[in-house]
């Protein structure tokens, strides 16, 4: 048990090694000696390829490759924009193409990551397991329910390394908050609420569409894959998150990454039911996804988790998850993990002025003898903060993690049920709002009950 009877503010020490607290540069420096060295290819590095390389996926590839030992040779994107970009940044050597099979087919290639839109991550991961790479799949890992057992059922036959790319789950501040809830320093946890409020066009998913947009620069059959066939549409191609046919809304983009932390942080397989509301509310410009949304669960563990996105909140934006115990508050966001207890008072107090006046006296009489008077002690209150290193990435350690599985070829942090589990029970708010009803949803066996 934690004693928080001072204010203390603490790094997370402890929980890693100092390798973890510098900056990505500094931090692969420092972990090229610890690294067993096992060539998985020719040259002994780990050979990447990039699949979809919008804005995540350069930003993964940034800082994959910034692991000791991994080489990025080739980059498969549907805007040729894209692929002139990737030169740019890794070199004109950079093998690049529109069609990602030509990437599967070459050897030299070990592992690939996919940052494409949702509805290709199940198709590209298949694609890539089949072809004998290891995978990293950004998150949400499914677009729909179906896409989960047939991805863990793959990357089981073919023996592949398949992480989600959910990276708070390798964060330290995550371990931290693991294991601050494990020793009970929050008590009994009985309610987890969390939220991710913005109030940007960015942040509503208006991406920029380039002027050079059309349909010589865009592969766009490749782009719908087994979308709807519609005519070409940038909007579409460029901010897809809009459109149901390629993201799965807020829940998919957001309330994902608030599951991933939920179970992670309580070891929890995911709710057993869920229901949500929501509605487009402001961001009126074709989309057919909700800008506001609010879910509720029920977690068998015996807490419940309330989540909410509000893309219009019209102030500060806010993003965290506060984990409720019987003992005190859990909050994680803005770089911290803060514990916060306020100890109920010994003695409960008394409610009697409704009553006759002589009861009254009885039962203040009673409970002086019981309660004497005393100067009243908060020795256990009090808050306590764990500050990740300024400059700390997250990212960066959930690559290294599925780096070093690639070499060990030991389970990953974030395996293809992890993140079935966390984006199934994500989908369960859309499914909720789509039926107007809650959803069963059977978190071990994974399936819509
Ligand atoms: N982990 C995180 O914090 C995080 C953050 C942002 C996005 N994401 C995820 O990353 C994924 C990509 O999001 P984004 O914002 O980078 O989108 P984006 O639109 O910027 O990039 C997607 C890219 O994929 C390409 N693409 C589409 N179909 C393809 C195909 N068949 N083959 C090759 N390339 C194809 C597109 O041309 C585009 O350049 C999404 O699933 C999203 O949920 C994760």
């Amino acid at each position: 048990m934690l004693s928080l009877n001072r204010r203390s503010f603490l790094r997370v020490a402890g929980a890693a090694s100092a390798a973890s607290f510098l900056g990505p540069q500094m931090h692969a420096l420092a972990t090229l000696q610890a690294e067993p060295s096992r060539s998985v290819a020719a040259n002994d590095h780990i050979q990447i390829a990039l699949i979809g390389a919008g804005g995540q996926g350069q930003s993964d590839t940034k800082v994959a490759v910034q692991v000791p030992g991994v080489k990025l040779v080739a980059v498969a994107d549907c805007y040729s924009g894209r692929l002139e970009r990737s030169k740019e940044l890794w070199g004109s050597n950079v093998f690049t193409t529109r069609d990602y099979n030509e990437i599967l087919a070459r050897k030299d290639i070990d592992a690939v990551i996919i940052g494409t839109p949702d509805h290709w991550h199940k198709q590209a991961s298949i694609d890539a397991m089949k072809a004998g790479k290891d995978v990293y799949c950004e998150k949400p890992m499914i677009h729909l329910y179906a896409d989960g057992p047939e991805m863990i059922e793959t990357a089981r036959s073919t023996k592949r390394i398949l992480q989600i790319g959910s990276q708070r789950v390798s964060s330290l501040l995550y371990i931290k908050a693991k294991e601050l809830l494990a020793s009970g320093a929050i008590g009994q946890l009985n309610m987890v609420t969390a939220r991710w409020d913005r109030n940007s066009s960015m942040g509503a998913w208006n991406y920029t569409v380039p002027p050079d947009a059309s349909p010589e620069t865009c592969d766009w059959p490749r782009f719908l894959g087994a979308a709807p066939k519609i005519p070409f549409n940038a909007e579409h191609f460029f901010q897809w998150r809009k459109w149901k046919a390629y993201g799965s809304g807020v829940a998919g983009d957001l309330f994902v990454h608030l599951f991933s932390g939920t179970h992670f942080i309580t070891g929890s397989h995911g709710p057993t039911q869920g229901m949500a509301t929501g509605a487009l509310r402001f961001w009126k410009d074709g989309r057919d996804v909700p800008d506001v949304m609010l879910g509720l669960f029920d977690y068998r563990e015996g807490f419940n988790l309330s989540l909410r996105v509000n893309f219009v909140d019209g102030g500060e934006e806010s993003e965290g998850l506060i984990f409720t115990g019987s003992e005190g508050t859990m909050e994680i966001g803005g770089g911290a993990v803060t514990v916060t207890r306020v100890p109920r008072q010994s003695a409960p107090g008394y409610t009697v002025d409704t009553f006759p006046e002589a009861m009254q006296k009885e039962i203040l009489e009673a409970y002086g003898k019981q309660y004497p008077p005393h100067v009243g002690s908060d020795s256990l209150g009090g808050s306590e903060k764990f500050v990740a290193p300024h400059g700390y990435s997250d990212s960066y350690d959930h690559f290294k993690n599925f780096f070093a599985s690639v070499r060990s070829r030991q389970p990953v942090v974030e395996d293809a049920v992890f993140g079935y589990r966390a984006a199934g029970a994500a989908l369960l708010s859309n499914l909720s709002i789509e039926r107007g009803a809650v959803v069963r949803w059977d978190p071990d066996a994974m399936k819509l009950a």
